[in-house]
């Protein structure tokens, strides 16, 4: 290369990137405001490198509408709070980059869950809920909790099986995907089919297939999902969910099962 090419391409390079406008079309209500009514507004801004939602609606609130509603704790895909639909699709909006959507962008809520305002749901009411119907949590062996079973060791593989399931950060976006959780509201979803899994497969818990089955195995639980893959295709953990249920009911079919 010539010198004069060399000097040509660092000029080049340090020439600054064009960033694109972009166009955020998000939809904008307040359920507490009686006079609130649910409609799109539209507000631009001007790209920068590396920037995800997270950094433009931060943006828009800090510099164009402090009045828009949002959740982000962790900004690292760990909080599951952030979850919305971006484009029509449930993700997560911290862990998602701007440069790989087209230049206009259209926000909504996540559908199902208890409405905030704006962009902010309530998921944690219906994990709780959902929880409690479940009873998704560890019913240890024996009639106390024996702290030293607890802290046994496991069995590495098995102990790999539950650390997969339990990467669920409850964002909720797989019951924003699924079409049963539209049409059933007592529907637990993916998310507790997934929670269920990852119990029955604890050797520390105590609880019987039997026990399982019975608060997973009607129309509400297992018997309700359609195979519609939704929540596998949007779970941003990538948990089996799909693979999860799939198990889950071929077992109950196979030995049977009827509630
Ligand atoms: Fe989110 Fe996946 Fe958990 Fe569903 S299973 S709540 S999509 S992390
Ligand atoms: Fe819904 Fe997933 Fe079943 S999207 S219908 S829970 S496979
Ligand atoms: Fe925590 Fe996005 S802010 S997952």
């Amino acid at each position: 290369m010539t010198d004069t090419a060399v000097q040509a391409a660092h000029t080049a390079d340090a020439a600054p990137v064009a960033h694109r406008r972009l166009r955020f079309n998000i939809l904008r209500y307040n359920p507490q405001d009686t006079g609130s009514v649910p409609r799109m507004q539209t507000y631009e801004l001007e790209e920068a490198d590396g920037m995800t939602l997270f950094i433009a609606l931060n943006e828009i609130k800090e510099k164009q509408d402090p009045s828009l509603q949002y959740d982000f704790v962790c900004r690292a895909g760990i909080c599951g709070s952030c979850g919305m639909l971006i484009n029509g699709r449930p993700t997560l909006a911290c862990r998602t980059l701007t440069k790989n959507l087209d230049a206009e962008i259209t926000l909504a809520p996540l559908p199902f869950f208890e409405l905030i305002g704006d962009l902010s749901v309530d998921t944690g009411k219906w994990m709780r809920g959902m929880s409690e119907r479940l009873e998704g949590w560890l019913h240890a062996k024996g009639p106390e909790p024996d702290l030293r079973r607890l802290e046994e060791r496991m069995d590495p593989a098995v102990a790999d099986q539950v650390y997969e399931l339990d990467r669920c950060i409850e964002c909720g976006c797989c019951v924003a995907g699924c079409g049963t959780a539209r049409m059933r509201e007592d529907f637990v979803g993916a998310v507790g089919l997934n929670r269920v899994a990852r119990f029955k497969i604890d050797p520390r818990d105590r609880r019987s297939d039997e026990d399982y089955y019975e608060v997973i195995g009607d129309d509400d639980g297992v018997f309700g999902c359609m195979s519609m893959l939704a929540c596998h295709d949007v779970c941003p953990k990538n948990l089996p969910l799909a693979t999860q249920i799939a198990f889950m009911r071929r077992k109950m079919v196979a030995i049977g099962w009827k509630k």
